[in-house]
C-alpha cells in the first residue's frame, strides 16, 4: 500500500509522524472521505469545500488543496486500484513540543496523511436493508466539523457492531441527530424528513442528494428532529453516506419497521442515487 504523507507518497511501511503530531496527542485535524465512480471522484468539490471549512473553522492554516485534486488521482494510481476507491484524507496541525494544549507559538506545518483503498458498496445491505441501534449522542456540539475526535464514535461503533447492527443512530435529549458516520431520514406520510443542518450534525453530501432528489421530484420534505418517541409514527427509514449511499433501514434496536422490507420512497431514492452514480 502506498501513502501520502507530507509531500511524499511512499510505501506505508516507510510512513512515520512524530509522537508531537497534534493529531496524535489531542486529535487536533480534520478529515474527509471521498469516493470515485466510474474511477472519478464523486463531489471532490464538494468534499474539498466542505474540509476547507473544518480548517476554518478549526483555525489550521493550510492552503495545499488546490493541487490536491492530482495527488488523490496519482494516489490512486500507484496503489494500481482497477476498480473504485475510497479515499481518506487527514490534516492536522502539525507537530509542536513540548506538548501544550493553546495552539503552538511557532508557526507549524499542517500533517497531511492521504490512504486509498479499493471500495466496493454492499449492495446486499442495500437491498435487504439493515438494523440500527439507538445511542446517547455524547459528542461535543460542533458535529458540522468533520474532526477526528472520533472517540464516542468509536464507542457507539462498537456497541452497534456486538449488537449486529450495521450503525448506531445518536440521539440528543431524545431528539434523533444523526448516525456514527451517516445522516439519518424518516419517511411519514409521503413526506421525507431529517435533521436540520446546524452545529448538532454532519451536513453530508449524500445528505445534500437526497433532497435535491427531493426537490427535483416533488417529494415533500422537512428539515426537521425526530422524537425517539415518536418514531413510530413513521413507515420508513434511511441512512445515507459516501459509504453506506442510501441504505434502508428495517430495525431499530428490537423493532422490525414494516415486517423489515424497505419503503417505498426510500427505494425511489436509492435507484435515482444508482442512476446518477452509474453515468457519473
Ligand atoms: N462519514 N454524519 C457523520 C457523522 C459522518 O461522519 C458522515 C460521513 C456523514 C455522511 O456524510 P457524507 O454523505 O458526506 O459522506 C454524516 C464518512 C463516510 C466517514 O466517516 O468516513
Amino acid at each position: 500500500m502506498m501513502v501520502y504523507i507530507n509531500n511524499r507518497i511512499i510505501p506505508v511501511e516507510e510512513a512515520a509522524i512524530s509522537p508531537f503530531d497534534r493529531g496524535f496527542l489531542f486529535a487536533d485535524g480534520v478529515y474527509e472521505s471521498i469516493r470515485t465512480y466510474n474511477k472519478k471522484l464523486f463531489r471532490h468539490g464538494d468534499h474539498i469545500d466542505r474540509l476547507k471549512r473544518s480548517l476554518k473553522e478549526t483555525k489550521i492554516n493550510f492552503d495545499g488543496l488546490s493541487s490536491i485534486e492530482n495527488i488523490l488521482y496519482e494516489l490512486i494510481k500507484k496503489n494500481n486500484i482497477e476498480k473504485e476507491a475510497l479515499v481518506y484524507l487527514q490534516i492536522t496541525r502539525g507537530t509542536a513540543f513540548p506538548r501544550a494544549h493553546s495552539f503552538p507559538k511557532e508557526k507549524t506545518t499542517p500533517t497531511l496523511f492521504i490512504s486509498v483503498k479499493e471500495f466496493k458498496e454492499d449492495n446486499d445491505e442495500q437491498a435487504k436493508g439493515v438494523k440500527v441501534i439507538l445511542q446517547e449522542d455524547v459528542r461535543w456540539l460542533r458535529c458540522d466539523i468533520k474532526s477526528t475526535s472520533l472517540l464516542p464514535v468509536v464507542l457507539a461503533s462498537q456497541k452497534a457492531s456486538e449488537e449486529g447492527a450495521a450503525e448506531a443512530i445518536f440521539m440528543r435529549d431524545g431528539l434523533i441527530t444523526e448516525g456514527t458516520h451517516t445522516n439519518f431520514f424518516a419517511v411519514k406520510n409521503e413526506t421525507v424528513y431529517t435533521a436540520p443542518r446546524s452545529r448538532l450534525i454532519l451536513d453530508g453530501i449524500t445528505r445534500r442528494i437526497v433532497l435535491e432528489f427531493c426537490e427535483k421530484f416533488k417529494i415533500d420534505f422537512k428539515e426537521e428532529f425526530i422524537n425517539k418517541d415518536d418514531l413510530k409514527n413513521f413507515t420508513e427509514f434511511f441512512i445515507t453516506s459516501t459509504t453506506k449511499e442510501i441504505t434502508p433501514v428495517v430495525q431499530i434496536d428490537y423493532w422490525s419497521v414494516n415486517d423489515e422490507k424497505p419503503g417505498k420512497i426510500t427505494l425511489s431514492l436509492q435507484s435515482v442515487f444508482k442512476k446518477i452514480t452509474e453515468d457519473y
